[in-house]
Parts: C-alpha cells; sequence; structure tokens
C-alpha cells in the first residue's frame, strides 16, 4: 500500500504539536518537512531546530527535504536533530556521491530530488546508493501548486530502472497530491505520496479521510 506524507509546510504553525500528533494518529507513515533557503527556492521554510523541536512527539519517519544550496554543510546538524531520510536536490551542491555517503554512514536514509527542470538522465549514476527518490510535480518553492502532468514520465521510468537493475530504492512524489493526481502516480509505481495543502487545508476533523483517500 502506498505511504502518506504529510507536508507540514501547510500545517498551522502556530499548532505544530498538535497537527504532528494528529497526523501521525490519522494514519501518517512519514513526516515531510521542506526546508527552504530563499536561494535554491524563492521561499524560507524551516532548519534543524524543527526537526530536533519534532523528534519528540511523533515516532513516524522524519523526511527531510532539503531545498538548499550549498547542502554539504548542513547534512549534519539534520542528523544530529533526528532526521530519518534526507533528501536533496543534486544540482544544489557540487559532490551528490560524497553527500550520500556522509548521510549513510551516519545510518540515515539517503535520497535525491528532481526538480522538474533536471533529467532522469542527469540523475541515473546516483541511483545504486540512494533509498528513496523525490519526483517533483511542481517546481519546488511553494505548497498548493498545480500538479505537473509532464513529470509523470519520471515516475514510470525510476520503476523500470529499479525492476531492471534490480535496486529498491522509494519512489516518492511532491507537488499538487490530491485523490486523483495521488491515483495518476500510484498507477506509475509511486510508493510514497507526499500532501500539503490536500490534508492541512481540509480542516483538522478530516486528516484521516483525506489521508484514506490518498490510499
Ligand atoms: C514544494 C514542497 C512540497 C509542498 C507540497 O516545494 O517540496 O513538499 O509542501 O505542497 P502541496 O501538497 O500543497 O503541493
Ligand atoms: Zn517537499
Amino acid at each position: 500500500m502506498v505511504k502518506i506524507a504529510p507536508s507540514i509546510l501547510a500545517a498551522d504553525l502556530m499548532d505544530m504539536k498538535n497537527e504532528i500528533k494528529l497526523v501521525d494518529a490519522n494514519g501518517a507513515d512519514y513526516i515531510h518537512i521542506d526546508v527552504m533557503d530563499g536561494h535554491y527556492v524563492n521561499n524560507i521554510a524551516f532548519g534543524p531546530n524543527m526537526v530536533k523541536s519534532m523528534r519528540p512527539h511523533t515516532k513516524k519517519i522524519l523526511d527531510v527535504h532539503l531545498m538548499i544550496s550549498p547542502v554539504k554543510k548542513f547534512v549534519d546538524e539534520f542528523i544530529a536533530a533526528g532526521a530519518d531520510i534526507i533528501s536533496f536536490h543534486p544540482d544544489a551542491d557540487k559532490n551528490s556521491r560524497n553527500i550520500l555517503n556522509q548521510i549513510k554512514s551516519a545510518n540515515c536514509k539517503a535520497g535525491i530530488a528532481i526538480h522538474p527542470k533536471v533529467s532522469i538522465n542527469e540523475i541515473v549514476s546516483f541511483l545504486d546508493l540512494i533509498d528513496i527518490v523525490i519526483v517533483m510535480t511542481v517546481v519546488p518553492g511553494f505548497g498548493g501548486q498545480k500538479f505537473m502532468q509532464s513529470e509523470v514520465n519520471k515516475i514510470i521510468e525510476l520503476s523500470k530502472i529499479r525492476k531492471k537493475r534490480n535496486l529498491s530504492y522509494e519512489i516518492e512524489i511532491d507537488g499538487g497530491i490530491n485523490s486523483e493526481t495521488g491515483k495518476i502516480c500510484k498507477d506509475a509505481n509511486a510508493d510514497v505520496l507526499v500532501a500539503g495543502s490536500y490534508i492541512f487545508s481540509s480542516g483538522k476533523e478530516n486528516y484521516k479521510k483525506m489521508i484514506d483517500s490518498l490510499r
């Protein structure tokens, strides 16, 4: 069954502890934390302190999505804060293999995220090293954008490569996910769906219904 990763970018920031507990209790598999630096993307959001503050309040997988450049010098802080998965954009720093090894050697899962402008060819050499790949179906930076149908081919291609090369990375889809676009991704063999506004804008009493509707 597909895993669901609510993105706290769309959560009620003044009620974060409760938001985390609610999505935890209502079936979230991962909790997706977007980190933005105002440089790699045109927005600013969250840092290692957010991961550290959340850590005592849930046992769910903390899925950290770094949209920052450079990457390497910040990785250790996110590991120390309690991240379970750290993903980054390989076009945001020089030595991606080195960064993947840095993450994995700390017993953390490592992922790469694919900006819509980046092709599968540009990341194919990392696939043997990673635990997860994030296919971005919006231009990273903001929640609430429209799903880019043009990126679905990347999900299909990553699924084919995984089978052909006998690899085991998870395929996570991030951006514009609702029950309809989520179905498109599941049909393309996605393993994890990130959803921000679809879940958190639905009203706290509806989180279970929204999470269930993505399965
Ligand atoms: C966008 C972020 C997403 C965002 C998704 O740059 O990486 O994780 O929170 O938000 P929705 O689900 O609203 O498109
Ligand atoms: Zn994200």
